[in-house]
């Protein structure tokens, strides 16, 4: 049979509970779950590329669920990527209606660009639905208890980047 093999693509500026919800469920639905960090120059991410996949690696690692989930990144078109690690599924969390209308227009134009790459969206836990890395970064900059929004790597690498940013 073959093998399904799932692309989460994101910013991960940086990883959250909700997108550890939405990697577990992955996890359960597909043979394989890679997930790549967007490298875009033209935006202002707190986190390096490398550093993100750090990030996410550490936050991962001791689950159970995750052991077969692989991290890396990529720079330029999300479907070119899917193609060069052979996924033919891409997986995005939808939170709310609000995220659907973008959500839509880029599996549309993904799958204009490569219509055997099929985009699955996938609810997180209601917990979660509030979370977004913006809402982290806005949290942290002002030093709020990030305990219910990212695992405690990530708080404590938010943590000094305020500090080098401020
Ligand atoms: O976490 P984000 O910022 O909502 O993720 C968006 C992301 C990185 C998945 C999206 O911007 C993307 O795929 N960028 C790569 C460029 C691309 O392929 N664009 C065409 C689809 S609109």
């Amino acid at each position: 049979m073959k093998k399904t093999i799932a692309l989460y693509p994101g910013s991960f500026d940086p990883i959250t509970f909700g997108h550890l919800d939405i990697l577990e469920r992955a996890s359960r639905l597909f043979d394989q779950v890679i997930v790549t960090v967007a490298v875009n120059n033209r935006k202002n991410a707190v986190f390096s590329g490398e550093e993100r996949v750090e990030l996410i690696r550490d936050c991962i690692k001791k689950e159970s669920w995750a052991k077969d989930i692989q991290v890396d990144q990529f720079t330029g078109l999300l479907v070119d990527h899917a193609k060069m690690v052979n996924a033919n599924t891409l997986i995005r969390g939808v939170r709310q209606i609000s995220d659907f209308e973008y959500e839509f227009r880029m599996a549309l134009t993904n799958k204009r660009l490569a219509p055997e790459v099929d985009t699955v969206f996938l609810m997180p836990d209601e917990h979660f639905t509030f979370i977004s890395a913006s809402i982290v970064k806005e949290v942290a900059h002002w030093g709020g208890d990030l305990s219910s929004f990212v695992p405690g790597i990530v708080a404590e690498a938010l943590k000094e980047k305020m500090k080098d940013i401020e």
